[in-house]
């Protein structure tokens, strides 16, 4: 299907929040398009745990520039083994400890460093390469691929977000009105430092599908992107 698309149907952006399903909406198109699953979040968790491992001060000028040098020398990979995404950092398979609490408490403060971001979104692009690519993130449609083929934008309110983020990191606390209420901070001050910083904020594209997630169950999530997609495709 790819070889038959014009050079720019090559990228299917989803954006939104934190908490959406982003990924695993994006990975299940891929999957059913045999298109490529690129997780853009993931290269800011590798760079979190650069500083972490490196012992980085982030508000230290000198520190971020050894983060922006750590990453532009750094070999990741992302691939899907038996249906799950697994992030290489150098051969070390790092995909457990990016999601580690420590690695999520500092990702966006690694995230709002301008440079550091043109470091990530030139790696993506190498991803991509000449293939065809779902790629999750916050600004992929906005500012990494504003070409892109199609751009989603997923959203669902914060008491749904913070039910599922719950229930998938301590589904025995699933109905737990503090572990909610927690989760709920957490994903607000995410999303505020993503939708204020002043490069590349969390914003929806003009020309994206908006689609609110809340109440929609998983495949009709995936449905309806795919079916857009073929949609343009069909189209091309
Ligand atoms: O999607 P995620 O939670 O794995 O993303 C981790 C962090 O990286 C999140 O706080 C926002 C940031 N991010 C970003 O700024 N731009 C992207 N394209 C993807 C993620």
């Amino acid at each position: 299907m790819s070889s038959r698309l014009p050079f720019l149907a090559r990228v299917i952006a989803i954006d939104g929040p934190a908490g959406t399903g982003k990924s695993t909406t994006a990975r299940e198109v891929a999957r059913r398009l045999g298109w490529r699953y690129v997780d853009s979040g993931a290269f800011y968790r590798v760079a979190a745990l650069l500083a972490l491992r490196l012992a980085l001060d982030l508000a230290d000028e000198a520190d971020r520039a050894r983060l922006r040098q750590a990453l532009e020398r750094a070999a990741i990979e992302q691939e899907i083994v038996g249906g799950t995404p697994r992030i290489r950092l150098g051969g070390e398979d790092v995909s457990v400890e990016i999601r580690t609490p420590a690695v999520t408490s500092i990702v966006s403060r690694v995230a709002d460093d301008p440079a550091l971001r043109e470091i990530v979104n030139a790696g993506l692009r190498v991803q991509v390469g000449e293939g065809t690519a779902v790629i999750d993130g916050r600004d992929i449609g906005t500012v990494v691929f504003p070409d892109a083929f199609l751009k989603v934008f997923l959203d669902a309110s914060l008491e749904e977000r913070a039910r599922r983020r719950v229930a998938e990191a301590e589904p025995a606390r699933a109905a737990d009105p503090v572990a909610l209420a927690s989760y709920a901070q957490s994903l607000a001050e995410r999303d505020r430092r993503d939708r204020e910083r002043s490069v590349a904020p969390l914003r929806a594209a003009e020309d994206a599908l908006h689609i609110d997630t809340s109440g929609l169950d998983f495949d009709s999530q995936v449905a309806r992107v795919v079916r857009a997609a073929q949609d343009r495709i069909g189209r091309t």
